[in-house]
């Protein structure tokens, strides 16, 4: 609290900052002794424990979602200068990480990227200097391809071949002191002959190489799955970026600010992200990091319960909180929501797992995650128009149904503990409850319980979120989610595949539901890549007429199916 204080002391507008960055000897010694403190603490962070990088999901701030191109370096430290101001960077928001068009379309004689003079008319080190003397992290924006996003110089291979960029840009982010570099993907040039997976995967090897080579600890973000989604070669890209990186995102954008529509709705597109992400809890762990986008909270077109519901919702997934405000403007209702310290302590927990998908009803998904502590977390979102009435039992949870169960769940919005053997809960329109759960002794370890969920093909969220999850049911079908108990499955440890008191199985060819036994038949091997197979070459396809069991192929849509976690 009491760094807190001196910190907003010494909150100086973005022209004294950089006064103050050129003309050392003109910061006050109070300046200096919190630049220090502040800078040793952001070393000692957690996120670079034995050299592994982003052992937690990384967190901060970034300009894209807000401003697009329409910024300068004045907006840059303005925004990094209210992330201190706002208490938000010392709740673990420390990276700034500047996104696309801050360079200019062509590099120099010798190949050197150049900065954009007008937004940058000191250069980009200085930019970095600063946010590093507020005791920030510095992150940047380049791309794989031959240009950005936006057209700008690319540090990947030029159109129609040729050497790439990465090393040498490598080496200039290092000499900035950059901290978190962004690739993106648009752009990237395939030679005659190879695939686009295989470019993008040497151009994602090669950036991985340099930044190896320039020996900086860099936290490595890519996009390169983005550019795959409603693929096949999408879980074949997600297969081979966390032995490059740290997070990568995955698909669409978040739904970015318009100033010519300040007050359309962005929860469509919150949702949507949540909606792609969540099925892919299988690829991350700590130090490997699904990436659902920018938190948006709190800027123009949410709503508070929309932000409550987007900050429990990543939490819950352990995914990366990059903020994409306008942060002079936060209210501190939205404040005290993106610094709510037991929600991020769920999203920060040191396990790093994604939440299992509990139930699904069109209108209320309600998700579970194992904590590092041996406590849980669940939440109950509902994105429906009207309040939703909930009842939890510990049985759905996975907990033993016995009477002398009690589970102790802590409102993490309120902080409001309650005691019970179940718990009732009303969540409002678009809102999000989220507890922090211990159970009993006599709860014993709760079973791998959930839905089982197929995703179809679709990049655009204009699709709907709905229509995106098919579940599994015991019913013999794999169609839309409706909440029903033929959707909950109890995954054992020898594969088995049990709803209520029967087990899925194969018999002459088709996949039936039977008593559970020891019958090989109903051993399902469960692969990185989401098929469910029996015998050499067999898996469950759920396809819209029923549930058969096929050849296995390559990703294809019917047969990739997401679990609960363990
Ligand atoms: C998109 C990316 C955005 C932003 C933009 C810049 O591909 O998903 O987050 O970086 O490019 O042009």
């Amino acid at each position: 609290m009491k760094l807190d204080g001196q910190i907003a002391a010494v909150i100086r507008p973005p022209e004294a900052l950089f006064a103050g960055i050129s003309n050392r000897r003109s910061i006050s010694t109070v300046m200096l002794v919190v630049v220090f403190v502040m800078a040793s603490c952001a070393m000692s962070s957690p996120a670079q424990e034995n050299g592994r990088l982003a052992l937690t999901p990384p967190m901060g701030w970034n300009d894209w979602a807000h401003y697009q191109c329409g910024f300068t370096a004045d907006d840059i430290l303005a925004n990094a200068q209210a992330l201190v101001k706002s208490g938000l960077s010392s709740h673990g928001y420390n990276t700034v990480t500047i996104d696309d068009c801050w360079m200019q379309k062509a590099r120099d004689s010798a190949g050197n990227l150049q900065v954009d003079p007008k937004r940058f008319p000191r250069g980009m080190k200085a930019v970095a200097d600063a946010v590093h003397g507020l005791g920030l992290r510095f992150g940047i924006y380049e791309d794989a391809g031959y240009l950005t996003c936006g057209g700008f110089a690319g540090s990947g291979v030029p159109k129609g071949g040729g050497k790439d960029h990465f090393l040498q840009d490598a080496r200039l982010f290092a000499s900035w002191g950059v901290d978190y570099l962004k690739l993106d993907g648009c752009n990237v040039y395939v030679p005659p002959g190879e695939t686009q997976e295989a470019a993008y995967r040497q151009a994602y090897a090669a950036q991985a190489a340099a930044l190896k080579e320039v020996g900086r600890p860099i936290v490595f973000s890519e996009s390169a799955p983005a550019y795959f989604q409603g693929s096949p070669e999408w879980y074949d890209v997600l297969g081979w970026v966390g032995g490059y990186g740290q997070l990568w995102r995955e698909g669409t954008d978040v739904k970015v600010f318009h100033p010519k529509k300040p007050d359309a709705s962005r929860f469509d597109s919150i949702l949507w992200n949540y909606a792609y992400n969540l099925p892919l809890a299988r690829w991350q762990k700590p130090g490997n990091w699904n990436d659902a986008d920018f938190i948006i909270a709190g800027d123009s077109g949410t709503t508070a319960a929309e932000s409550r519901t987007q900050l429990a919702l990543w939490a819950m997934m352990s995914a990366p909180l990059i903020l994409s405000s306008d942060l002079r403007k936060l209210d501190s209702s939205s404040i005290a929501i993106l610094s709510n310290p037991s929600v991020l302590a769920i999203d920060q927990d040191p396990l790093g797992q994604s939440a299992s998908l509990i139930r699904r009803t069109p209108t209320v998904d309600i998700l579970f995650k194992r904590l590092k502590s041996g406590e849980f977390a669940t939440a109950v979102s509902n994105h429906g128009a009207d309040t939703a009435r909930v009842e939890l039992h510990p049985s759905d949870l996975g907990f033993s149904g016995s009477d002398g169960c009690r589970l102790e769940f802590e409102n993490l919005w309120n902080g409001k503990r309650q005691s019970t053997a179940s718990i009732q809960a009303e969540v409002e329109a678009h809102d999000t409850e989220i507890w922090r759960v211990h159970a009993g002794s006599a709860c014993g370890a709760p079973k791998r319980v959930g839905t089982i969920i197929l995703t179809e093909n679709e990049q655009k969220h204009d699709f709907g979120f709905e229509g995106y999850t098919r579940c599994l049911s015991s019913q013999g079908t794999a169609t839309a989610c409706t909440g029903s108990s033929s959707e909950t499955w109890v995954v054992g440890t020898a594969g088995s595949l049990r709803s209520g008191d029967s087990c899925l199985a194969v018999a002459s060819g088709k996949a039936i539901m039977q008593k559970c036994s020891a019958n090989p038949a109903q051993h399902w091997t469960w692969t990185q890549a989401g098929q469910l197979r029996q015998g050499p070459n067999q898996c469950l396809t759920g396809a819209h007429s029923g549930l058969t069991l096929q050849p296995c192929g390559h990703n294809l849509v019917d047969q990739v199916w997401s679990l609960p976690s363990r």
